[in-house]
């Protein structure tokens, strides 16, 4: 399937290994690969630029990508949509909504839009990149491809001190509520964007299917599994748990998978997250999969009615107004970004 496929956070662990496999199982692809920080002495984009050296004839462009910032991605998905209407870019294919952010030791943080930036990295920004940009996919469809965890799942994850859940005044998710407990609360709020992902992509998935236009859209939300070999147990977490990764995880990951079947290194995860994207594995299918799996997700997840209302808050936080979606999705007007 040659086409443009978006990847953010292109520099995280599992997405180096996923973009090797995609230039090198669809080597026709023009791949956008978004990055915070496009400079070479950011050791993990050097790390990316090296991964894509590997296929120069490859079509690859790495451009920077804040989702902390919706007027970045607005900006983004503007210049996206302009370039393929211009034909300088293949129609999408696939957009591959990888990265993320969790902070552990600190108290909740804003971002400049006045969002709790757990809720609007995981989540809101990586909606208003999609929806801004179906218009841009081909006749043929594509894919879209979200990440969530089993820590949407009350009582899974170890991590877990308070449960995951939609609260009834679902605005609460974006409010960065000071709490004296970083680590439990910080871990919360990764598992309420992770859960907020999964609901909104049952939503999404409805509107796709009935859509004329979308129906040869899918979406689905993966739970890659617990990554052994992560960056993100060394990124704003406890020490602890940079320790346990170093002196457990890494180098007793092979003996630990017999008790922990979902732990995995990054490569694995990489092969699987190109083969959905690239609609070889699960082709057409829709919803939540499970290390490959298909569902069943959370009980809360499936819940039709609290994912219409996060679908709702999803467009207003993210500013997706009827004016800058092709979806029919029950959008309001007036777009602030
Ligand atoms: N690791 C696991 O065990 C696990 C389990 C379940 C689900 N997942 C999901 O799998 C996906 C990939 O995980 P991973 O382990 O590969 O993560 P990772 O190695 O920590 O990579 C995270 C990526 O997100 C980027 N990022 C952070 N803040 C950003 C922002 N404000 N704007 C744009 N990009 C930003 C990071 O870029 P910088 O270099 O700029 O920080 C990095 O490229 C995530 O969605 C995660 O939730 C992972």
């Amino acid at each position: 399937m040659a086409g443009t496929i978006i990847i953010t956070g292109a520099n995280g662990s599992i997405a180096v290994h996923a973009v090797q496999q995609l230039l090198s199982k669809a080597p026709d692809s023009t791949l956008i690969l978004t990055v915070r920080n496009i400079s070479a002495t950011d050791p993990n984009t050097r790390r990316l630029g090296e991964a894509v050296n590997q296929f120069p004839k490859s079509n690859v462009v790495i451009r920077r990508l804040d989702l902390a910032n919706l007027k970045d991605v607005h900006k983004f998905a503007e210049t996206i949509a302009a370039e393929v209407a211009q034909e300088k870019l293949p129609p999408l294919a696939a957009i591959i909504c990888n990265a993320f952010h969790w902070n552990m030791i600190a108290a909740p943080e804003l971002t400049e839009d006045g969002r709790e930036k757990t809720m609007q990295v995981n989540h809101v920004s990586h909606a208003a990149l999609i929806l801004r940009l179906l218009g841009s996919f081909g006749p043929r469809g594509g894919r879209l491809v979200l990440f969530t965890s089993d820590c949407h799942y009350p009582g899974r994850n170890s991590l877990e001190v308070y449960p995951p859940g939609l609260p009834d005044d679902l605005d609460g998710l974006i409010r960065a509520d000071p709490d004296t407990d970083k680590r439990g609360r910080g871990f919360q709020n990764y598992a309420n964007s992770k859960l907020a992902i999964l609901m909104w992509t049952y939503a999404l998935n409805r509107y796709l299917e009935r859509d004329e236009q979308f129906n040869k859209i899918s979406a689905v939300a993966i739970d890659p599994g617990s990554i052994a070999d992560s960056r993100a147990l060394r990124t704003n977490t406890p020490a602890t748990l940079s320790h346990t990764q170093r002196f457990v995880l890494q180098p007793l990951w092979p003996m630990l998978r017999l008790i922990m079947p979902n732990l995995r290194p990054s490569i694995d995860a990489g092969a699987d997250i190109a083969d959905i994207a690239l609609n070889r594995t699960h082709a057409g299918e829709r919803g939540y999969l499970n290390l490959m799996m298909p569902g069943p997700s959370s009980e809360e997840s499936l819940n039709s009615i609290k994912q219409q209302k996060i679908w709702v808050k999803t467009a207003e936080w993210a500013g997706i107004t009827r004016e800058n979606t092709a979806l029919q999705g029950g959008f309001q007007s007036h777009c602030p970004y």
